[in-house]
């Protein structure tokens, strides 16, 4: 269940979700349609992730995606092709969701980083865009 939103730009949005806990722990439930604003067709975890590394650095013509860090942390940086935000995503009831043409890179992982993503659509290499200067073109034309 979300119990806050908040709208970073028109495709980014991050939510706080309502954590379920008693005097044996905590627990979150995502429903779809509810809390995943898509159809998943996807899911896939980055966890052992080495030190120093940076990943993403694309964007997706078409892909939504929804992000939680379930342990650990890391920054995620999210550009529209003219507003540059970044997100600590460090506790297991942040999600981020995010649509298409939005630059996304994640940095500065901690070595317990678990990172969660539910996904649109399976895998598809060809809605990537993966250079930066595409990517900004791609703003212009379809945004
Ligand atoms: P990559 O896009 O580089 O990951 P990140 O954006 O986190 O840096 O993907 C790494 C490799 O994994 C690449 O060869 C593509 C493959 N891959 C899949 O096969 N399926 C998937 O769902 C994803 C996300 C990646």
């Amino acid at each position: 269940m979300i119990s806050s939103v908040l709208a970073l730009t028109g495709n980014v949005t991050s939510s706080e979700l309502q954590i379920i806990g008693d005097d044996r722990g905590s627990l979150i439930a995502l429903e779809q349609g509810r809390d995943i604003p898509f159809d998943v067709r996807r899911a896939y975890y980055i966890f052992n992730t080495k030190t120093g590394v940076s990943r993403g650095s694309h964007a997706h013509f078409r892909l939504e995606q929804y992000i939680i860090c379930l342990s650990g942390k890391c920054k995620i940086l999210i550009d529209d092709g003219v507003t540059q935000e970044s997100i600590w995503l460090d506790a297991p009831n942040k999600a981020i969701h995010i649509k298409k043409l939005i630059w996304r890179e994640m940095h500065d992982f901690s070595e317990d980083c678990v990172l969660l993503v539910f996904a649109s659509n399976h895998y598809d290499e060809g809605d990537y865009l993966r250079n930066y200067d595409d990517f900004l073109r791609a703003v212009k034309r379809y945004a």
